[in-house]
């Protein structure tokens, strides 16, 4: 895997496996451990997102942290500023690597005082995917469109000490333009070749993700529905490690 030392470096750690972030949307913990067990050395990251963390996802993510694997805690946490800073502590002390609040300027600074002293890194969701400028009017933001948001919400989460921004790999370029090299860009909408799209519109390749600025990669259908997750997960890693090689 000498290709590692080629790709960029501003990830949470040296292992390319970890570029890889495989999102458990499963309904149940039991589900989730077998998923994990047939991915096994193949996966070191793991997302948890609301299905799961409301279903036992929390106690989950302990004992995947206690096997030495990462946990990308995505909560998408807003509320007012005290109850988002001791959110944020209690997901640090669990040991979580990456968490997820939108990008409220009192959000994201609530967020950067919970986490401090200790390893957590939080990034912040600018605008909904699923929100075009029509939604955008609907929430009454008008005449604000999510283009001229999403840069503004960026800039603000750079000013802030945000670690990272979640972004479509089409927004990737855009977004490193405004956060600079340092920041994580976290992306989902990742579809290896081949693989069916679902409902995300704007897919990628995982090569593509990287080459557009992603640091890293979130995949879940195409690795937890494959009949042999652990070789869909292989696979991406491999297209990751090659793209330099
Ligand atoms: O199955 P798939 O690979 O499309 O899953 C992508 C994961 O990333 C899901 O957990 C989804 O909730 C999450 N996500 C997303 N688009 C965003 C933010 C998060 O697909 N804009």
């Amino acid at each position: 895997m000498s290709a590692a030392m080629s790709l960029p470096t501003n990830s949470v750690s040296g292992d390319i496996r970890d570029k890889l972030i495989i999102g458990l949307d499963v309904p149940s913990v039991e589900e989730a451990r077998a998923v994990v067990a047939r991915i096994g050395d193949a996966g070191t990251f793991y997302k948890i997102g609301y299905q799961l963390a409301y279903a036992g996802g929390f106690e989950f993510a302990r004992e995947l942290i206690g096997q030495g694997k990462k946990v990308f805690l995505d909560l998408k946490l807003h509320d007012i500023g005290n109850t988002v800073e001791e959110g944020v502590r209690s997901v640090a002390r669990l040991g979580a690597t990456f968490l997820t609040v939108h990008a409220y300027p009192q959000t994201m600074r609530a967020a950067v005082a919970g986490k401090a002293g200790s390893s957590l890194k939080i990034l912040a969701v600018t605008v909904l995917t699923s929100y075009d400028d029509n939604d955008l009017v609907e929430a009454g933001y008008a005449p604000v469109t999510a283009a001229e948001l999403v840069a503004r919400r960026a800039g603000q989460a750079r000013d802030l000490g945000i670690d990272g921004i979640v972004c479509a790999a089409t927004e990737a370029e855009r977004v490193r333009a405004i956060v600079g090299p340092d920041r994580l860009i976290v992306t989902p909408g990742i579809r290896p070749a081949g693989a069916e799209a679902g409902d995300q519109k704007r897919v990628v390749t995982p090569a593509e993700g990287i080459r557009l600025g992603a640091n890293h990669l979130v995949v879940a259908r195409p690795i937890v529905k494959a009949a042999d997750p652990r070789a869909a997960a292989e696979a991406i890693v491999r297209e990751i490690a090659d793209m330099k090689a």
